[in-house]
């Protein structure tokens, strides 16, 4: 990635997301200027992506739904499994992300690219699989976005999350880490909360929890708590709460 790019998109991160306008507002102010290098930056910031969609293993002819998708960039690690699928859905609330996706995927017409809110969009088929990926912790109504996406699953479809943790110990050194990277990463949109790993875990089936930390780019010496996890639809239960 060029130097200016970076100290580009390290300005826009330092200046934040602000506060006034819509939440859709508040995306495309934060990511039109840092789009077109989203995608290189993110890759020593978003760790876990590869691994969650390799870990999914949706069946033949399946229907693949990511919430928040961004510049589309995770479906790539599909790679020719992608063709036995019947499409994949990219839904996302920022057109500027969206255009990158448009051109990433403009060649394939299983990959569909989907202007709306993880909260309300419902797809015109049930899924087999519905993944968010650093999308969970940038939804206000988060809550909300999970029961959708179950409501969206078939029973025993697969529900995947990769997204930034916060330290779980008790200690004055956990909570103090918890206090920064809370605060860091609300300037920025980012919404940190211990209750999404709680939450998963109860309205889904959980088939893995693995929880990391990873350095990030130009804070050397911190490292930062993410999990990745897998849950599965019950097959009776009711989950639209
Ligand atoms: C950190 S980015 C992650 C993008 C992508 N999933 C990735 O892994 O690179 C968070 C994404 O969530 C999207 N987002 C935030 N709130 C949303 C909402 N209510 N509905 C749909 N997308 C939303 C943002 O526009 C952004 O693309």
């Amino acid at each position: 990635m060029p130097i200016t790019a970076e100290l580009r998109t390290l300005w826009q991160m330092a200046r934040g997301a602000g506060d006034g306008g819509s939440h859709a507002e508040r995306l495309e102010r934060f990511y039109r200027p840092q789009a077109g290098h989203y995608d290189s930056f993110r890759e020593r910031l978003l760790h876990g992506r590869r691994e969650l969609v390799e870990l999914l293993d949706p069946p033949e002819g399946a229907v693949v739904i990511e919430l928040g998708a961004g510049t589309g960039r995770n479906a790539e690690h599909f790679g020719a499994r992608l063709l036995d699928f019947s499409h994949v859905e990219l839904v996302d609330l920022c057109p500027a992300l969206l255009e990158q996706a448009r051109r990433r995927w403009a060649q394939q017409p299983r990959v569909r690219i989907i202007e709306a809110d993880a909260v309300t969009y419902r797809p015109l088929q049930p899924a087999d699989c519905v993944y968010f990926s650093y999308s969970l912790t940038m939804i206000p109504e988060w809550r909300a976005a999970l029961a959708n996406a179950l409501a969206m699953l078939k029973p025993g479809g697969l529900l995947g999350v990769v997204d930034f943790d916060l330290p779980r110990g008790d200690c004055i050194a956990d909570r103090c880490a918890c206090e920064f990277w809370r605060r860091w990463f609300a300037h920025d949109g980012v919404h940190l909360d211990r209750a999404h790993v709680d939450t998963l875990r109860q309205v889904t089936q959980t088939q893995l929890l693995r929880e990391s930390t990873a350095a990030l780019p130009w804070l050397p010496g911190l490292r930062m708590p993410y999990y990745l996890y897998l849950g599965r639809k019950p097959l009776n239960g009711n989950t639209d709460r």
